[in-house]
């Protein structure tokens, strides 16, 4: 897709896109595209009883007076409260009418549409983005599609009055990158996606400075990664651990370490999931693939921090070399945990992870993300991801980071009770507590594996990483959760 800033006037072919606010005054955009209809905007608005409320399009096909194709009127709301996120909805909604048209171009129209709390600047970029990000089309494997049945959209151009959009829009395409790649890796099924070419497709961000670093089995049996090793033992793959180092910031200066859970596809294992639905667990490796997604947002923008992401990649499979429900492992922290369900493995992996990760990296920050428990589907739904700390401050960074960046996160419970939920009676801990809870509990499992004073929030993404139908900015799909949320919380606390 191409994307353009321009101050010019507006091209006489394409789709051009014309918002509105409900309350306040009309922009000079659209008082001249209604002046060169003879009044055609203003009709139509009286023909459809249009109110411009957030998102509601008016489509007004082949405009007299125009050479455009369309002239799609889209509301955004009330202007006082209008933010940097509304500007990407209404990019993002925009399209989304464009993408089922013959439109080949797309042309914001924003002249003299501007607010109070963004400047125009900001706000023609945010368009951009989330138009751009509405464009993301997973069809690398659908051979027989009529060119008819694929969008014709090539380009979007942004008419603002301002041309340093483009400046503020380079480093949103950076993370519009880093979304793009979580997409695609969510997105690919698990025959093409496993640990081993999972761990490939990590090299693509060797160009953009970062360094990759690959822990095989054998080096992982020697760390005494019982708990990760455990957990890939059926699968004819081999599991694997891929450390991602970017050093933007100060040498020597503690990084911030995001950790992955990366199962690229779980069956169960021996506790083997029904078989309805059982497809989505492609996309179990969505945290490794948050995790690989921003660091390739943070390198692409040259973040002025030092971040290492580590993901945690094994396939979860029945088998006769399986582990059984009821086996003990001894996990590298010297802990050892009774699996009494093979089901509940990204602990397991995420439990090896951290203690690697803090072993190496001694962060300041450890922040893990995972789709680890159908219990926080239960509790959110697909609304907001879970939070889970004891570390106040860290919660309120955290909180603001989701705030802005929109990627939302719920701050969930999690006590010494949860703790106590996940006592054996044979090992150190079991891997699943009781009846209620899954969710803390399971967050209560991976803080046994975090070290005393490092600060640590555990993210349960479950579900926010697959979208089951469109919005704004998201199709359909893997919806990149995540990279925004770790870029803001590095971009707001790292870059000082
Ligand atoms: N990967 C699943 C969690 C999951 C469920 C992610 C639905 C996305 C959508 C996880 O490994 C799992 O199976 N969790 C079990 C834990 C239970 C056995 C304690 C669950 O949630 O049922
Ligand atoms: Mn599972
Ligand atoms: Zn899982």
């Amino acid at each position: 897709m191409q994307i353009t800033f321009s101050t010019a006037t507006l091209p006489k072919s394409g789709a051009v896109i014309i918002p509105l606010f409900e309350d306040g005054k009309k922009s000079k955009a659209f008082t001249d595209i209604n002046t060169a209809t003879d009044g055609g905007l203003e009709r139509a608005i009286k023909a459809a009883e249009y109110k411009a409320k957030k998102g509601s399009i008016l489509e007004i096909v082949a405009p007299a007076g125009l050479d455009n194709g369309r002239a799609i009127l889209i509301g955004a709301g009330a202007s006082k409260d209008f933010s940097a996120l509304d500007a990407e909805s209404l990019g993002g909604s925009a399209i989304g009418k464009i993408l089922s048209t013959r439109e080949k171009t797309a042309i914001f129209a924003l002249s003299g549409f501007t607010t109070k709390k963004l400047d125009a600047a900001d706000l023609a970029a945010h368009v951009a983005h989330g138009a751009r990000m509405k464009t993301y089309r997973f069809d690398k494997y659908r051979t027989k599609e009529e060119k008819t049945d694929k969008s014709a959209l090539t380009k979007i151009a942004v008419h603002s009055a301002t041309t340093k959009a483009k400046t503020v829009y380079a480093t949103l395409d950076k993370i519009g990158d880093g979304i793009f790649l979580t997409r695609d890796l969510v997105s690919e099924p698990a025959n093409v996606l496993y640990p081993e070419s999972f761990a490939k497709r990590c090299n693509e961000l060797v160009k953009l400075g970062v360094k990759i670093k690959v822990l095989n089995e054998p080096e992982m049996k020697k760390l005494g990664m019982g708990a990760l090793l455990g957990v890939g033992q059926g699968s004819v793959r081999d599991s694997k651990i891929v450390a991602m180092e970017w050093l933007g910031g100060k040498k020597g200066e503690a990084p911030v370490a995001f950790v992955g859970k990366g199962v690229t596809f779980d069956t169960g294992g021996i506790s083997l999931k029904p078989g309805l639905g059982m497809g989505d667990m492609k996309w179990d490796m969505g945290g490794a693939g948050a995790v690989t997604g921003a660091m390739a947002a943070i390198a692409g923008r040259k973040a002025k921090a030092n971040v290492i992401g580590v993901i945690g990649l094994v396939e979860n499979m029945p088998d006769g070399n399986a582990q059984r429900p009821g086996d003990v492992v001894k996990s590298m922290s010297g802990q050892t945990i009774e699996v009494l369900n093979t089901d509940a493995e990204g602990r397991l992996v995420l439990a090896d992870a951290l203690w690697w990760t803090q072993e190496t990296y001694k962060p300041a920050a450890v922040i893990d993300l995972a789709t680890l428990t159908g219990a926080i589907i239960v509790a959110l739904a697909n609304e907001f991801g879970g939070m889970f700390t004891k570390d106040d401050k860290l919660a309120k960074q955290l909180g603001d980071a989701a705030e802005t960046s929109g990627d939302l996160l719920w701050r969930m419970p999690l006590t010494k009770n949860h703790d106590d939920m996940i006592k054996s009676d044979i090992a150190d801990m079991q891997n699943i507590g009781g009846k209620g809870a899954g969710s803390s509990t399971a967050a209560a499992f991976l803080g046994r594996f975090i070290k005393k004073d490092v600060p640590w929030a555990h993210l349960d993404i479950a579900g926010m990483a697959w979208n089951e139908k469109d919005k704004p900015t998201i199709p359909k799909g893997g919806s990149g959760f995540g990279v925004r949320l770790l870029d803001e919380y590095v971009r707001a606390n790292f870059e000082g």
